[in-house]
């Protein structure tokens, strides 16, 4: 024992009375200090390719069509019945149609699997691959998926695979888990073409969208500021031309980024800003700025319950950008990007910051807090000025769960998408088609602009009565953004979290936005 301590003890003997003044020791257990869970989610089954189909597996077949494709490995006795049963059920190859067959030669299983698109002939062997395999989560038999037709479309059933077998149940127990050694092949002609795509591309994105999933789907009790900092880290080890650059909230405070340290003040958990950059070329980046609130309660303007549980997953655009990175560093892309994160807890505390409190941002800018509910917009506010500043970007794309009224205007099918330039929207639109993550352009407008100055700061994060409230936030974040600086804002209130399963996504974290950014940064192009 320590001689201050020894002395402190001794005070405290000799005066009773004080003992219930003296300072308590500072917090070094976060939470309750009892983790619900020690243990990964279950592993994933492995995916490969291979020219033959094997005699005995499970066999899915993938077709758009009601024809049986020709498949090396299937007798003829199977075929038969494959062809009946499809007869029998009228399958004509639809995208949501499946039948699974059983007791057919040495096959524990036999499924078939439509991959048309409902609006045209055209097949999808992404969506066709990622259904499947949500269908035979728990089928415990090695699986050889087949009907792909060259190796393009074997990498993009793989990526299917990957996207639907997506699991989180590190916290189950009581549950019969998905079985993982049984692997999935993915046979065909051309193979080993098919192998070199996805290992040089798709299964980086896979584990990108694995990445942002995992972390949208943690609990605030395990995913804080800090601990998100730690996961990235833990990530992105070990890749070369990636370098990290943290702020925690003294770095933060002594550049004056009072409207994210204002965000967490009510906070035990500290705020934080991380900065990854990968240098995969020359030149300035395009830079990532995501919202990174861990658990969003509203603060003093308290959110009511009616689901604020999924306010867990309000770091969704924070988690989206290094999702992003990680995958474009991981699969060696010639892009330079830059990735911030700006992680705070919006919880209301006796430090709290209140309604009508004015905070002065990184670049000098004010702004006045109506409702600290629109705490989104003032973590941006702060990160987009500092990696303008700092990284000397070519462009700028912030990405955030914003406003209910993106979700109430656009429902679940498309992220809104605002920018000031017709170029730079056609980017992210063009984005959203490639990836099958899509956008809908929504107005910023000038008298928008005028809406959310102050009467005594710059700005205001709410109270806008003169524009909607999707256009408030953007406007809000886009007062903050140099002119001269292309940028886009990404608001995906509405698409962070999937309430029934899509064939690329079980029921829950969508991981939106790593598809997205990854195929805007290889594509990007300067007007
Ligand atoms: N995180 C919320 C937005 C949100 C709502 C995300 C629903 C996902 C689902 C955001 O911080 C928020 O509270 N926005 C307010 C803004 C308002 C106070 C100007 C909103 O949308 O009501
Ligand atoms: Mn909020
Ligand atoms: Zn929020």
């Amino acid at each position: 024992m320590t001689k201050m301590k020894t002395q402190c003890l001794a005070m405290l003997a000799a005066m009773p009375l004080l003992a219930m003044t003296v300072p308590v020791q500072a917090q070094s257990v976060i939470g309750s200090g009892v983790p619900a869970s020690t243990a990964e989610n279950s592993q994933e089954r492995s995916i490969g390719f291979i020219e033959q189909v094997p005699a005995t597996t499970a066999l899915v077949i993938l077709t758009h069509s009601a024809e049986v494709p020709d498949i090396a490995g299937l007798s003829a006795a199977e075929r038969r019945s494959v062809e009946s049963a499809i007869a029998a059920e009228g399958f004509e190859g639809k995208q949501n149609q499946s039948l699974k067959l059983r007791g057919i030669g040495e096959r524990p299983l036999i499924m078939i699997v439509g991959a048309a698109k409902p609006d045209d002939k055209v097949p999808d062997w992404r969506a066709a691959a990622g259904s499947a395999i949500q269908k035979l989560m728990k089928e415990e038999a090695e699986l050889t998926v087949v009907g792909a037709p060259d190796p393009a479309a074997m990498a993009d059933a793989a990526l299917g695979l990957a996207l639907g077998q997506y699991r989180f149940d590190r916290y189950q127990y009581d549950v019969e888990k998905s079985p993982a050694s049984h692997k999935i092949t993915i046979a065909g002609a051309g193979a080993s073409e098919a192998q070199t795509l996805w290992n040089g591309r798709y299964k980086h994105l896979a584990e990108g969208v694995r990445f942002v999933r995992d972390l949208q789907s943690e609990p605030a009790s395990a995913l804080y500021p800090q601990s998100f900092v730690e996961r990235t880290r833990a990530a992105f080890a070990g890749i070369s031309n990636v370098s990290i650059e943290i702020l925690d909230e003294k770095a933060m405070r002594k550049l004056n980024m009072g409207a994210i340290v204002g965000v967490g003040q009510g906070s035990t958990r500290g705020s934080r800003m991380m900065i990854v950059s990968y240098r995969g070329a020359s030149g300035p980046p395009l830079a990532l700025a995501g919202k990174g609130i861990t658990f969003d309660t509203g603060g003093i303007s308290l959110k009511s319950n009616n689901g604020m549980w999924a306010m867990k997953a309000d770091m969704s655009g924070a988690a989206a950008v290094m999702g992003a990175t990680l995958s474009l560093a991981k699969s060696r892309a010639p892009v330079n990007v830059v990735a911030v994160a700006a992680l705070a807890e919006n919880m209301p505390g006796a430090n709290a910051q209140r309604p009508g409190d004015i905070v002065r941002t990184y670049g000098g800018k004010t702004v006045e807090i109506l409702s600290t509910d629109a705490e989104g917009r003032l973590v941006l506010a702060d990160a987009v000025q500092y990696v303008a500043d700092r990284y000397k970007p070519f462009a700028l794309v912030d990405i955030a769960t914003l406003t209910g009224s993106v979700g109430r205007a656009l429902g679940n099918q498309y992220a809104g998408l605002f920018a000031r330039e017709d170029n730079v929207a056609d980017q992210l639109l063009n984005a959203g088609e490639k990836s099958g993550e899509h956008l809908w352009r929504l107005p910023l407008h000038p008298a928008y602009a005028k809406a959310v100055r102050s009467d005594i700061a710059d700005v205001k994060n709410s109270g806008v009565t003169d524009a909607p409230g999707a256009s408030a936030g953007a406007h809000f974040i886009g007062y903050f953004i140099d002119e001269s600086l292309p940028w886009a804002h990404l608001d995906i209130a509405g698409v962070d979290w999937y309430n029934s399963a899509r064939p690329l996504t079980p029921k829950g974290a969508s991981g939106f936005g790593v598809r997205l950014l990854d195929q805007l940064a290889r594509d990007w192009k300067a007007e």
